[in-house]
């Protein structure tokens, strides 16, 4: 190669690569509020007990599309971060394309494969090789209440169907409430759509939409059905809804201004971070129609491939975030259940311990399921197709049986 071309390609590299010591990890991440900056905390500080130094990447945007575009860019210009967390298919899409590492010395040594769920390992391993450290699973299918306006109307348990949950919802907007707090993103839409859809149309339904892609399933009298329950929802949410941040819907119901937010149980992050306790400040419930069902999400770090001197630091966080003891803490702290099922939920509260218990027994049941709306049933061209009907329909852009109708065609053209 000629000396000038050398002197190029050294001098893109030098405007590409960040210059990390050999101790130290680069992490993307989206835990950008205020219970997710704790639960950030948690790590980076069992990291630092380690002598592994912390440089944080934040990009925010709860369903990780804005962390994906960033993640391209940097892989694109040849200097990807250490560790990116990462959701279901967008991490064997990543592995598929050649740009993640290998992590088998480390998940040998500790024998991930005996402690780690089948269901996260679906993700964590491709082609036999571990790509990712999962961290916790978090699952969407739960409702955050508010305990006081729940008082006021002398609600002691959960509505059993959605239908007597709508009617519910409607006793709190006569009551001057907001019924649902709501934040009108489309990865907030599509996330809600996993309980909907579930509560309407059922397990089986679920499954021959969001992982057959079955066409006649997608445009159906249930697809249709589910979408109205979605504007039953939109019927009750408040007009400042449009563009709201996840997080500021969750405030709405620790402030009891809300009574209801259907999200996943990162939410319960942002209560404890404000101080507050299940059971007396506010409650947990399954999304009524989805008791005994988990629409489970899971959060993994990907490794990407980097060069041999910042493999040391990559394989000292995997190992830490599999540890027993950091999977208590961050757990507690996040919201989610240990991506391990050997931890005891002794230090759990009573929604940790609920997470904890249901997913086991949905995971026993066969009731467990991956969340469609994070990634958990299909590649991102996929869901995209259903993100983007259901947002167009909430937001009055397609009647329900268009937006069915486009979902199926969009869909198949996603899959080919
Ligand atoms: C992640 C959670 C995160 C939430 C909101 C989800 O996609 O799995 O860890 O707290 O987005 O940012």
């Amino acid at each position: 190669m000629k000396k000038s071309i050398v002197g190029a390609l050294l001098a893109a590299t030098a405007l590409t690569s960040t210059a990390y010591a050999e101790d130290s990890v680069e992490v993307l991440h989206w835990w950008t509020s205020g219970g997710e900056a704790a639960a950030v905390s948690v790590l980076k500080d069992s990291l630092e007990a380690k002598g592994v130094t912390w440089n944080d990447m934040p990009v925010a945007g709860g369903g990780g599309e804005s962390a994906m575009t960033t993640v391209r860019a940097r892989v694109t210009a040849g200097n990807p971060p250490t560790s990116v967390q990462m959701l279901g298919y967008d991490i064997v899409e990543w592995a598929e394309q050649g740009s993640l590492g290998n992590l088998n010395e480390v998940a040998e040594a500790e024998g991930w494969g005996d402690v780690i769920p089948e269901a996260l390992q679906a993700f964590a391993k491709v082609d036999d090789v571990w790509v990712s450290a999962p961290v916790n699973v978090h699952s969407t299918n739960w409702v955050w209440v508010s305990k006081k306006i729940m008082d006021e109307l002398g609600v002691t348990e959960a509505p059993a169907s959605f239908d007597d949950f709508i009617a519910l919802a409607e006793k709190v907007k006569e009551a001057g409430y907001v019924p649902f707090g709501y934040g009108g993103q489309p990865w907030q839409d599509i996330t809600t759509f996993d309980s909907v859809a579930l509560a309407t149309g059922g397990l089986d339904w679920y499954k021959k939409v969001f992982i057959d892609l079955d066409p006649a399933s997608i445009n159906s009298d249930t697809m249709i059905a589910a979408l109205n329950n979605m504007g039953k929802i939109r019927a009750l949410v408040d007009e400042n809804f449009s563009g709201r941040d996840w997080n500021l819907a969750t405030a709405m119901v620790i402030n009891d201004e809300a009574a209801f937010q259907i999200m996943g149980d990162w939410a319960k992050g942002e209560f404890v971070n404000a101080g507050k306790t299940p059971g007396e400040d506010f409650l947990c419930w399954r999304v009524p129609g989805t008791e005994g069902h988990v629409t489970f999400n899971a959060d993994q770090f990907a490794m990407f491939n980097v060069g041999e001197d910042r493999v040391a630091a990559q394989n000292a966080m995997a190992s830490s975030v599999l540890s027993p003891e950091f999977q208590v803490a961050f757990n507690i702290v996040k919201g989610s259940a240990p991506a391990r099922v050997d931890v005891s939920d002794a230090e759990f509260d009573a929604c940790g311990k609920k997470a904890i218990a249901d997913l086991k027994a949905a995971s026993e049941a066969g009731t467990l399921v991956g969340s469609q709306g994070l990634s958990h049933t299909n590649r991102a061209a996929v869901k995209n197709a259903f993100s983007d009907a259901v947002t167009a329909y909430f937001n009055g852009e397609l009647t329900a049986e268009e937006a069915a109708e486009e979902m199926a065609d969009t869909v198949a053209i996603a899959n080919q």
